[in-house]
């Protein structure tokens, strides 16, 4: 199972992370993920200043937007690497 913690602090909260929530949620639903990934919210997670802040397994993601989440969450989740191919 992938673990996936979208930051739902204050900052990242101001950025768009309840828009970044519902596009991740939704996508979850759409490639029928539920059974690989598990999407969850999570509190500050240190990058402030670079959010929205999403874990994804253990490695951050910063700068996640409502504009790019699902670039985002095709990259890291269906293509399942991160070799940066989607920019
Ligand atoms: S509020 Fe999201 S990283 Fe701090």
């Amino acid at each position: 199972m992938i673990e996936v913690s979208i930051c739902v602090g204050s900052s990242c909260h101001l950025k768009g992370a309840p828009e970044v929530v519902n596009i991740f949620k939704k996508l979850h639903k759409e490639y029928e993920l539920t059974d690989k990934v598990h999407l969850k919210a999570s509190f500050c997670q240190g990058h402030c200043t670079n959010g929205v802040a999403v874990n994804i397994d253990g490695e951050t993601i910063i700068g996640v937007n409502p504009e790019n989440a699902p670039i985002k969450f095709k990259e890291y989740l269906i293509e399942g690497d991160s070799s940066g191919s989607i920019n």
